[in-house]
């Protein structure tokens, strides 16, 4: 990796996050990743770019904008916008942040096609899969549920099985059937498109052998490559949201085809906005840098079928693939039923994005193990680190500056060595930052915030101010003190580009990576105000709390019926099974002499004849109801009544009087039949 290299110049793309659902804590560690780089390497004076969009195509979103009743594209549309907030509310500084679904990314993706069909990379055949015949549509993996075949629990995914871990095709699935509809998928011929990823073998063997991948990485690709490269399937069929393969009506290209073809595409869009050349960022043999971050749920695309692609269609391949572990929170996999299931817009609400992009850098590597968010551990490392010991440096010097000295810098420098020693991290810190060693940096950043402190301590200058003959000494020591912070923001600026910000306005100078070999001496500074808040516990369990899954506050706001009238307590099946209702058929219906509410009844409950006393006289006449059937409940217990015996009841609904309904079947049904 070409470091210490003057004028490099860099592309780099985070993964596109898909259109149809909120950004989370589990995508920032990516984009927050990527960003401390890039804006470590513009501060490195490079050209650098930082392109990303929304990956907008495929059968999920698709269906998810039916489900709004709203166009694809205008969910697509929607979503961006709330995707891009999020990012520029912590603080992701991306050069272009594009949508797949564009003319570039149309274009391109067309062009890198007939591409590869030219060169006789694209294969066709015909293959069978399932298909939801009420819906009209193929059925992707995730789309079909069924029992598994091995263990034989129901409710599991086309693919595989939660409960015992067995992996499948969805046709192997017992009594398989369209989350889509829920009708039971059809076997259907269709012709594909295949792009053919083995006659690549060669070449990327040897692209991945030649640069220096992560260690995890390349044992991936090694076990990929023993089980042997499948050919590709890029083709979806109509109804699908993508783009239309050139040539081939009702044929779509697979989301994941186009998909990197976005980073081309938010960079071509970002090209005809600031001028820059894209071929030279993009055609073979390029000597500019490409970067993706990634997770790892996606090196496959990545590291086979994206440069593969890319050969074929003669374009450039990555520099390098860096691909990072997901995120923990508490030591579990995210879950909204705990509240750890974070939204970025939740987390905004409650709390500051730095502390997140401090935590994140003070715990990533260049590896690709997971990362655990512990909530407890986040709150006492950002108070203890970045209030405990950055800002403090600060708050102890800048006061006495400004009321003592005149708000003057002194031109004496109090202790050379240890200026040297903070001036001299920098390489090490930069070969960290460079190599996507964030955690270590954060270590040296912090052993030299804590020897800072140690200098403020032992020269105690809230001790010396009062001595009239050490005030010289006091503005030394102060302005030594004030000048140690600056070189701690200045490698800290990456992490926390807000913090850096009011720290150049409060310096009056700007964090450059050079200034760090400079002292501020005879320069007036501002007036210091509070850098930063303590992360506030009560505000982290407020968070947990309004990102967990509650079914009460998800309940809209009751009103009419169940507002009087609540849902009675939860019964067991059982007790439900007690209640015998039955349909009956009202042969005869009459008033009864002397009672002022009652209509008596003569009901066939399927060859037995029944007499209920029913107090429904002020809804009904009795006319209207002989020959009707309706629903009785047919094991309650007689009762004897003034005007004579009632076997059951009718079931109506209605607060009473002439607000009265009795229950009535749908044609078919016949006297006698049970009710469940
Ligand atoms: N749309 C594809 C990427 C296409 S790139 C040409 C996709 N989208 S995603 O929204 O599911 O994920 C975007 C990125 O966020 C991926 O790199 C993914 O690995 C990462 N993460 C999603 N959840 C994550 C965690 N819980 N932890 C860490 N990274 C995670 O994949
Ligand atoms: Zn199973």
């Amino acid at each position: 990796m070409p470091t210490n290299q003057a004028n490099r110049r860099i592309l780099i793309t985070s993964a596109l996050p898909y259109a149809n659902g909120p950004i989370h804590l589990g995508h920032l560690l990516e984009y927050i990743q990527t960003d401390i780089w890039s804006r470590f390497q513009k501060s490195q004076g490079h050209e650098c770019y930082y392109v990303c969009a929304d990956d907008a195509h495929g059968t999920p979103i698709m269906l998810k904008a039916q489900e709004q009743g709203i166009t694809p594209e205008e969910m697509v549309a929607k979503t961006g916008i709330e995707h891009k907030q999020d990012f520029d509310d912590f603080l992701i500084e991306f050069d272009n942040y594009h949508s797949t679904h564009c003319d570039e990314n149309k274009e391109l993706s067309a062009l890198i096609y007939n591409k590869l069909n030219d060169a006789g990379f694209i294969a066709k055949r015909s293959i069978s899969q399932l298909f939801d015949p009420e819906k009209q549509m193929f059925l992707p993996d995730r789309f079909v549920k069924g029992t598994c075949p091995k263990c034989g629990t129901a409710d599991q995914n086309g693919d595989n099985c939660d409960k015992c871990g067995a992996t499948y095709t969805p046709t192997d699935l017992v009594n398989p059937k369209s989350v889509i509809s829920g009708a039971t998928p059809v076997m259907k011929d269709s012709e594909h498109y295949f792009f053919d990823l083995p006659k690549f073998e060669p070449m990327l063997k040897q692209w991945l052998r030649s640069g220096s991948i992560q260690t995890e990485m390349a044992n991936k690709l090694e076990e990929w490559f023993e089980q042997g490269l499948q050919q590709w399937d890029i083709s979806r069929d109509a109804p699908y949201f993508g783009f239309e393969i050139p040539n081939a009506p009702g044929k779509y290209f697979y989301v994941w085809l186009d998909a990197p073809i976005g980073y081309m595409a938010s960079f071509k869009n970002l090209c005809s906005k600031n001028g820059v050349n894209f071929d030279e960022f993009w055609q073979e043999g390029s000597d500019t840098e490409l970067y993706h971050f990634i997770g790892k749920d996606i090196i496959y695309f990545h590291s086979l079928f994206w440069p593969a692609m890319l050969e074929g269609a003669n374009f450039r391949k990555p520099t390098n693939v860096f691909a990072h572990g997901f995120v923990t929170v508490n030591g579990e996999k995210m879950s909204k039923s705990r509240g750890t299931f974070i939204k970025a817009r939740t987390f905004l609400d409650h709390l500051n994005p730095e502390y997140l992009r401090y935590y994140f850098a003070s715990k990533l590597n260049s590896g690709i193990t997971d990362l655990d968010l512990n909530l407890d551990d986040f709150g006492q490392k950002v108070n203890s680190d970045l209030i405990g010991k950055v800002v403090n440096i600060a708050s102890r010097c800048a006061g006495f500056v400004k009321k003592r000295y005149d708000s003057k810098l002194s031109d004496n420098v109090d202790n050379p060595e240890l200026l040297a020693e903070f001036q001299q991290a920098k390489e090490s810190i930069t070969t960290c930052y460079e190599n996507r060693e964030f955690a270590k940096a954060i270590r040296e950043i912090m052993a030299l915030a804590d020897k800072a402190n140690k200098y403020i301590d032992d020269k105690a200058p809230w001790v010396t101010v009062k001595d009239d003959a050490l005030q010289q000494q006091t503005h030394d020591v102060c302005s030594m003190g004030i000048n140690l912070f600056r070189i701690l923001m200045v490698y800290l600026k990456p992490v926390l580009p807000n913090m850096a910000a009011e720290v150049e306005s409060f310096l009056n100078s700007e964090l450059t990576w050079d200034s760090v070999d400079n002292n501020l001496t005879g320069h007036e500074i501002n007036k210091f105000k509070a850098l930063m808040q303590r992360v506030d516990m009560d505000k982290v369990a407020k968070m947990v709390d309004d990102s967990k899954d509650n079914l009460v506050a998800t309940k809209p706001v009751v009103t009419g019926p169940l507002a009087d009238d609540p849902i009675a307590a939860e019964i067991e099946f059982d007790d439900f099974a007690k209640i015998d209702l039955r349909i009956a058929k009202i042969i005869k219906a009459e008033h009864v002499e002397g009672a002022e509410k009652l209509l008596k009844f003569q009901l066939d409950i399927g060859g037995e004849t029944r007499q209920i006393l029913s107090g429904i006289k002020a809804a009904y006449t009795p006319e209207e109801l002989e020959g009707k059937l309706t629903v009785v409940v047919a094991n309650l217990k007689p009762r004897k009544m003034r005007f004579g015996m009632s076997e059951g009841m009718i079931l109506a609904a209605g607060p009473g009087g002439k607000e009265l309904w009795i229950l009535e079947p749908h044609d078919g049904a016949q006297p006698g039949m049970r009710v469940m």
